[in-house]
């Protein structure tokens, strides 16, 4: 049976490991099931809530669209597009907040980060939030829901959104019966969460990123800042434990990371280690890297590819809005 599979990435920074193996990996791995049909989008209006500059924006929303084609989602398997080239979404967003409880909205994680980071430093709990990251909930279940998505591949952090579009769903079809899919999260569990250099979770926010498709020199410079401890080379080593080891999981083949693991028990000196993962890593990302360059030098190629997926996209955004809409009473 077919299944809708959505997701979107939010272009608020350069894309790095984290997001490929958390997000990116996963979801092109469900592109691959034939009887799965699948919408994946840059979801550039959420991006809007902290993005202020024209040229940042510009650039990292086609990094985003040359990120999925780089490494190999095929556009005409898939519906590829820009979430503002699909005003029914933000059309249905308005349609959603008025079936929204506020409290939900109080209760949605980044948006409580916030508050809580405001009340500790002493400010007043709303600085620095603005409309849009408060609805960010509305617009996610928006852009889920128009798609009758049955399943939403994300991190771990995007659950309660995914469970927020659920409620909405619910509430709606309640009232006029059956009309939106209630879509369930899909999570990678065994790729839980990337380590960045210093060991926390890598993130843009914590400064610690090794950017995808970084140049070979600067990746291994990265990779030469992964801490590690002071043990000895021929001293045996934790592969359980090292952000080496777990970084070098996500780019070895099977073969190799069983050697690795042993390397690793038997004692392997930690640079030695390092130019190994450099290897591996490097030699993933040599071709979509190079993909991903050309494409960025040839933005017209993009919106061409964007443009369509759009247009498709539209080909069941535009009826279900209207059918939507009939609903509740407003389309004549
Ligand atoms: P960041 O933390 O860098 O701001 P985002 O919040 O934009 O990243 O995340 C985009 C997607 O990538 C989400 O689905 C998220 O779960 C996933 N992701 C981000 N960082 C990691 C990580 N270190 N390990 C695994 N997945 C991650
Ligand atoms: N909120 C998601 C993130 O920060 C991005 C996103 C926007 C999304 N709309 C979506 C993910 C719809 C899945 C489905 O990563």
């Amino acid at each position: 049976m077919s299944k809708q599979v959505l997701t979107g990435i939010k272009p608020t920074g350069h894309i790095h490991l984290g997001n490929y193996v958390g997000a990116i990996k996963p979801a092109l791995r469900l592109a691959e099931i034939e009887s799965y049909n699948v919408a994946y989008f840059v979801a550039d209006y959420h991006g809007l809530t902290k993005i202020h500059n024209q040229a940042e924006m510009k650039e990292l929303s086609y990094g985003v669209a040359a990120t999925w084609l780089a490494l190999g989602l095929d556009p005409d398997r898939a519906v590829f597009y820009r979430q503002s080239d699909v005003p029914e979404i933000f059309e249905l967003s308005w349609i959603l907040a008025c079936f929204a409880p506020k409290g939900l909205m109080n209760r949605a994680h980044a948006y409580k980060s916030m508050v809580d980071d405001n009340q500790k430093g002493g400010r007043e709990i709303d600085n620095g939030v603005n409309m849009g990251m408060f609805t960010y909930p509305i617009l996610m279940a928006a852009d889920i829901l128009l798609f009758r998505t049955e399943l939403v591949p994300v991190g771990k952090d995007q659950i309660q959104h995914v469970e927020i579009a659920r409620d909405i769903a619910e509430t709606f079809n309640k009232i006029y019966r059956e009309t939106f899919v209630l879509p369930e999260y899909v999570i990678q569990e065994e790729t839980s969460v990337l380590p960045g250099f210093d060991g926390r979770k890598m993130s843009k926010s914590y400064n610690n990123t090794i950017p995808l498709f970084e140049e070979p020199k600067k990746l291994q410079k990265l990779i030469n800042k992964i801490k590690t401890d002071s043990s000895l080379p021929e001293e045996p080593k934790d592969p359980e434990t090292s952000v080496i080891f777990s970084l070098y999981q996500e780019f070895a083949t099977v073969d190799q990371v069983e050697k690795m693991k042993v390397r690793f028990k038997e004692g392997i000196g930690w640079g030695e280690a390092k130019k190994e993962l450099f290897q591996v890593m490097n030699s993933f990302i040599e071709k979509p890297r190079s993909k991903y360059e050309e494409l960025m030098a040839n933005p017209h190629v993009l919106d061409t590819i964007l443009n369509a997926g759009a247009k498709k996209a539209r080909e069941t955004t535009i009826p279900f809005l209207r059918e939507i809409k009939k609903k509740m009473g407003i389309y004549h």
